[in-house]
């Protein structure tokens, strides 16, 4: 048996402590919040794991081999931190951190002490995401020429980060994990609509080396809930919508055939071939998470999301968030 504890047992750190209760191998020891009300919500759900309000006990508990951190993102930087020089392994949730630096040192904690530092990078665990990581990788889809994602909708409006620090995470994690190659230049364009100085509407672009570009629409004030990624490749081009209940991914067989100039009418030769509905076997991504977690704690592999992919995120959230502050001005991605 692995003991483990959740920290934070919010909105989101609930699913947590769902998909880790439900593992066989894994017992939940400690659910941890500093707000004593949500502990006494779920006390009566979960009888068997202590309730805390701080995670001192945690830390000192020998038992505990790794702790889940899905408080507030201004929180997980000192709590993993704590837990990492405690001797914990850590998954922690997206963003790992509010700065580089914070983040830097985490990875550099975690690998000078040995432990598995993980992030929450929900989506590189979503079976579709795998499917279009292979045709990216293979060539099936050829050429990469644009990405681009819309996450919005009406709410959750958050105090202590905008969307861009709450949604861009998600965005940034799939399009670094597909295309593996870093940007070189980031613009962002967003508004404070609804609370002064915190955007609820941004605008992402990235530029790479290649001419490769990819635009990430973020939101939280918008009629539609939207989940979506569109890939266009020279080759073939997809459009994963997560919102759909089974036909997530579409995959269009259409191009431009010939780009030549040579011939007159030959240079807009348009491909309209089929479109393809694979069946892809669908596993609850949080829960592909929380095992990954629990094989990387006992096999002591690096895990898929590890502290230097949340690491390579951060660096580009910190880049977007100075372009926001300055109006949109390009600026280039802090090498590592
Ligand atoms: N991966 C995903 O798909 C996904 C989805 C939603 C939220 N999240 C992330 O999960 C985190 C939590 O989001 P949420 O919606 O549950 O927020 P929330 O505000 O509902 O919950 C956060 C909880 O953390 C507790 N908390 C804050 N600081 C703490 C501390 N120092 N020690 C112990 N408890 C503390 C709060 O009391 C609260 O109960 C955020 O970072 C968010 O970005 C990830």
């Amino acid at each position: 048996m692995v003991s483990i504890a959740v920290v934070g047992a919010g909105a989101w750190g609930k699913n947590h402590i769902r998909v880790f209760s439900e593992i066989p191998n894994v017992r939940l020891k400690y659910i941890c919040d500093s707000d004593p009300s949500r502990l006494t919500q779920l006390q009566r759900f979960y009888p068997q794991p202590k309730m805390v309000k701080g995670i001192s006990s945690i830390l000192e508990d020998p038992e505990i081999k790794g702790i889940v951190i899905a408080s507030s993102a201004v929180s997980h930087y000192p709590l993993a931190k704590e837990s990492l020089l405690a001797g914990k392994d850590v998954l922690v949730e997206k963003p790992m951190a509010m700065r580089s630096e914070e983040a830097k040192e985490m990875v550099e904690i975690a690998e000078k002490k040995g432990r598995i530092l993980m992030v929450g990078h929900l989506l590189v665990y979503h079976p579709v995401v795998d499917r279009l990581r292979e045709m990216v990788r293979s060539g099936a889809m050829g050429k990469i020429y644009y990405i681009y994602t819309q996450r919005v909708n009406l709410g959750v409006i958050r105090q202590d980060e905008n969307t861009l620090w709450s949604f861009a995470p998600h965005d940034l994690s799939v399009i670094l994990y597909l295309i593996d190659e870093e940007p070189v230049a980031v613009t962002a364009h967003g508004e404070s609509y609804i609370q002064k100085g915190i955007e609820d509407v941004v605008f992402v672009s990235l530029r790479f080396n290649d001419g490769k570009m990819a635009n990430i629409h973020l939101s939280w004030l918008d009629p539609h809930k939207l989940r979506k990624v569109t890939i266009v490749g020279s080759e073939k081009m997809v459009v994963f919508d997560d919102m759909e209940s089974s036909e997530k991914l579409k995959i269009y067989d259409k191009g431009v055939k010939n780009l030549s100039y040579d011939t007159y009418g030959e240079y807009l030769s348009l491909r309209f071939g089929d479109i393809t509905i694979p069946n892809i076997k669908m596993v609850e991504p949080l829960r592909a998470e929380a095992d990954h977690f629990i094989q990387c704690l006992e096999s002591r592999k690096e895990p898929k999301t590890g502290g230097r992919d949340g690491l390579r995120v951060i660096n580009i959230l910190m880049a977007a968030q100075q372009s926001l502050k300055e109006k949109g001005v390009p600026v280039k991605i802090g090498q590592e």
